[in-house]
Parts: structure tokens; sequence; C-alpha cells
């Protein structure tokens, strides 16, 4: 409907492949000619694996204030795009980061916020290689309580 402004959702995890998503997103935000800017929120989970951005971690040899420093790196470089994307397009942005299990706190996220559309990745972070989605974006698209638009790797 033109004139109404619609909340997209992207998931962002810091692989090359959410980087696409956060594209189409910014895409699909600036698609609609109507009065009122749609806006993007941009979600993090902090899940417990920190083993997927570093191997250091795994051992367990990284005291609290590294990993804390470690994270904001993380994410300082999950939203970097997102963020100059929105800044040249003057697209409102909200940036989301949870703590949780990330299908299941991006699902509630996008129910809570009242969400139009879910943009996410096809696959992700995670080291193991497959055929098409990932455990995070395969259990998103069975829940989720709006439209999922999935870019593919
Ligand atoms: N922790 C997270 N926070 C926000 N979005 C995420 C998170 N993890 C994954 N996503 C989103 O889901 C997409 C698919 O990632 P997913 O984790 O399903 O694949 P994977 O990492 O290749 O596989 P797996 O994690 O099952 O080993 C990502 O491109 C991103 O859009
Ligand atoms: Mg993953």
């Amino acid at each position: 409907m033109l004139g109404v402004r619609r909340k997209i959702m992207v998931a962002v995890d810091g692989s090359a492949v959410s980087d696409k998503a956060v594209h189409e997103a910014v895409w699909l935000a600036c698609c609609q000619d109507g009065k009122f800017k749609n806006k993007i929120f941009a979600v993090f989970v902090k899940a417990d694996r920190l083993r997927d951005y570093d191997d250091m971690f795994v051992k367990g040899v990284a005291a609290e204030g590294e990993i804390n420093e470690r994270w904001q790196q993380i994410l300082d470089h999950a939203f970097l795009v997102i963020k100059k994307l929105a800044a040249e397009k003057d697209i409102p942005l909200e940036i989301i980061v949870v703590e949780g299990e990330p299908a299941a706190s991006i699902n509630h996220l996008a129910h809570k916020h009242d969400i139009d559309l879910l943009v996410i990745g096809s696959t992700g972070k995670g080291a193991m290689k497959r055929a098409f989605l990932g455990s995070v974006s395969a259990e998103v698209i069975e829940h989720a309580p709006c439209g999922v638009y999935v870019v593919r790797a």
C-alpha cells in the first residue's frame, strides 16, 4: 500500500551472505515511493557461538574483558554495511542486539516490532557447507510471524 511505512527486519551475523541480505533489505526499503520512509531494523543475536567467529575462544584462553572487546569488534563489523547504506540512502535504522538463541530471538523480535518482512541470508558464519539453508534461516522460515525473504549465498 502506498503511503504506509513498512518495517523491514534484516538479520545480520557478520557473514558475507548477511551483507548480501543487508543490500537486499536496503533495496526493498527504497522500493516504495510512499509518503513515509520505510524503516529497517537490523538485528544481531549474541548466541553462545563465539566459536563461529574466533577459534581462540573455543580453547577458553580469553579473559572476560577480552571477550567483551571481541564481541564489540564483531558487532561493529556486523553492522558496518547496514549503517553505511542506511546513512547513504537516508533510511531510518534501528540497531538491535540481544542475547539468546538466534532463530527464536529473531522471530520474537519480528513479532514484537510488528515487522512486515524479514530478510535473512540462506547461510551464514557456520563453517559447515550446506546445500541451501543453515539452521538459523531454516528455523526462522518455519516459525516467522511474517514473510521471509531469503537471500542466496
Ligand atoms: N546470531 C545471528 N544473529 C542474527 N542473524 C543471524 C544469526 N545467525 C544467523 N543469522 C542470519 O541467518 C542467516 C543464515 O545463517 P545460519 O546460521 O542459518 O547459517 P550457517 O551459519 O551457515 O549455519 P549454522 O549456523 O546452522 O552452522 C545469516 O545469513 C543471517 O542473516
Ligand atoms: Mg550460523
